[in-house]
């Protein structure tokens, strides 16, 4: 069946951020109006979720292309027929990662975000999960950074933040600096930039003085409140926007297999 706008359904998860997006056949094309609707509900929920997608990796990258343009990752993986869809998972065969990210857990941060120009949006598509725990938690920074005081609000006001890989040789040359608040190229509302995993120190502040802001603003945004937490299940299919969310994969153990097929969108966007 093709996809009409009257049979899309936009439903909010009720909780921080998200929605449920039913009566859309990602295997099947888009129109003009059906690709606007789910646009402008990604923009109102940040994150959007398909179930019982069967899809093709061709379907995937089509999909992603709606909204931007897909590229190969910055991490190469060899062996791909579709050179936009990258393997996150634990798996192994003959002693070799199939994928990227293992198994552990993988602190909130925006996607690659120690780039000039980050990702904008980005895709997973669920073909294995495990039995317990690999649940993917989304943050919205938008409320983080409306629900700061004012004085922090005005403190933060022009600030910049050092973002960087953990692991070395995946950042680019020089340092790349962000805005702490940035504001969305699309919406024009402003959310909080900084997380855990990917920013190392405020620009211009005293080390002590940067350690303690970014523990403030990270212990902040990271309270329950503002997060919703995706239980995946086979064949989910979901897309965020980068810009004002971050997430985090939670553990699952090793023995159990994790399966996920991504796809990301550079946007060719400088935060500002
Ligand atoms: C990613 C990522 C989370 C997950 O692919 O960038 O953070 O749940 N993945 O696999
Ligand atoms: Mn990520």
């Amino acid at each position: 069946m093709s996809n009409t706008l009257q049979h899309i359904e936009v439903i909010p998860t009720g909780g921080a951020l998200g929605a449920e997006i039913k009566g859309v056949d990602v295997s099947q094309s888009f129109s003009p109006a059906v690709s606007a609707a789910v646009h402008q509900a990604l923009l109102d929920h940040c994150v959007l979720y398909f179930r019982d997608q069967h899809i093709s990796d061709e379907d995937q990258v089509r999909f992603t292309r709606y909204f931007g343009e897909p590229v190969p990752h910055v991490r190469k993986q060899q062996d791909r027929r579709v050179k936009e869809i990258f393997i996150i998972s634990n798996v192994k065969e003959n002693g070799e990662a199939i994928g990227a990210l293992g198994n552990a857990d993988i602190s909130f941060h925006s996607d690659l975000s120690y780039m000039p120009e980050p990702g904008t949006l980005s895709t997973l598509y669920a073909i294995e999960i495990p039995r317990t725990g690999g649940e993917t938690l989304w943050c919205n920074c938008y409320a983080a950074y409306e629900a700061l005081d004012e004085t922090m609000k005005t403190r933060l006001a022009g600030l910049r933040a050092v973002h960087r890989h953990y692991v070395e040789d995946q950042n680019p040359p020089g340092h790349v600096a962000h805005p702490v608040v940035r504001i969305h190229s699309e919406t024009g509302r402003q959310s909080l930039y900084v997380g855990p995993h990917l920013t190392k120190y405020i620009v211009g502040l005293q080390e002590e003085e940067s350690d303690e802001l970014l523990k403030t603003l990270c212990t902040h945004v990271m309270q329950p409140r503002f997060i919703w937490t995706h239980e995946w299940r086979v064949d989910d299919l979901v897309i965020w926007d980068n810009r004002p969310t971050m997430h985090r994969r939670a553990p699952f153990p090793e023995t159990e297999r994790r399966i996920m097929k991504r796809t990301q969108v550079f946007g060719h966007e400088i935060p500002v």
